[in-house]
């Protein structure tokens, strides 16, 4: 579980592991309670990446990855209101992190999957990226990272189906969640549509485990619905 520090994160790590999963929590920093396996990576550091996919090659096999990381707002980073807002400095740095990490967890670990066995690969992205459902406008960089990271798992997931035909690569939109993330801008969030991270993951582990390999490549909601391109 890559973001195990993270509110769907670590709802989701702890799911899995009161499933009886043996989960590895990936973090940036330790996390004090995980009773399981920890290691350490920066999205903004392939070379951790290949660490952690070194580090954990020889342990039980690696049936599930989970990527729960991600980035909406921080210091100096703020979702654009207007195409006036945009900065090339944000923009690069949430491609950074919503997109080229991701896809480089990807390119370190989709060689651990098992062959001959289904496997998921899972990234959480969120349904504005979807470019055919953008009525909205607005929030530039976050959108368009989530559209790249849509891209890429949709193109990785093409050499895949031939490297391990039973191996599922895909994207999430986790519905909108209680997290640090959505804090800011939950006003908006029409009434009983705001989950806890524990409702979200157990929405999100449904619709993992109702996929089939001819799903590969797409992103689904908490619902289990695609979301369009
Ligand atoms: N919450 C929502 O309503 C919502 C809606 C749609 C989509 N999503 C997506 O769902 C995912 C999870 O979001 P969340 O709400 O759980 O967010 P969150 O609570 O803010 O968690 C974000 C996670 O990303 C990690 N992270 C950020 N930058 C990193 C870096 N450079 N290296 C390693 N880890 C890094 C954070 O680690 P640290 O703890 O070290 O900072 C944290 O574990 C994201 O992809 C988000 O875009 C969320």
């Amino acid at each position: 579980m890559f973001g195990a520090s993270g509110g769907v994160g670590g709802a989701l790590a702890a799911r899995l592991a009161d499933r009886g999963y043996e989960v590895a929590a990936l973090t940036r920093k330790p996390l004090p309670d995980w009773p399981g396996r920890q290691a350490r990576f920066d999205l903004e550091d392939e070379a951790s990446l290949a660490a952690a996919a070194a580090e954990l090659k020889d342990g039980a096999p690696i049936r599930r990855v989970i990527v729960a990381t991600g980035l909406l707002h921080a210091e100096g980073v703020a979702p654009e209101r207007s195409n006036s807002g945009l900065d090339a400095t944000q923009l690069l740095r949430l491609y950074a992190i919503n997109a080229v990490g991701p896809a480089l967890i990807a390119k370190h670990f989709l060689p651990l999957l098992p062959r001959g066995e289904r496997s998921v690969f899972a990234a959480l992205s969120a349904r504005v990226g979807s470019i055919g459902d953008n009525r909205l406008g607005g929030w530039h960089s976050y959108r368009a990272s989530k559209a790249a990271l849509n891209m890429l798992i949709r193109t990785m997931a093409i050499e895949l189906k031939r490297t391990r035909p039973e191996a599922i690569l895909v994207g999430l939109h986790p519905g909108t969640v209680d997290t640090d993330l959505s804090k800011p801008f939950q006003r908006s969030v029409p009434e009983g549509r705001l989950f806890t991270p524990d409702e979200s993951a157990k929405r999100l582990l449904a619709v993992l485990d109702g996929l089939r390999v001819e799903d590969s490549g797409a992103v689904f909601a908490w619902d289990g619905a695609r979301i369009p391109e």
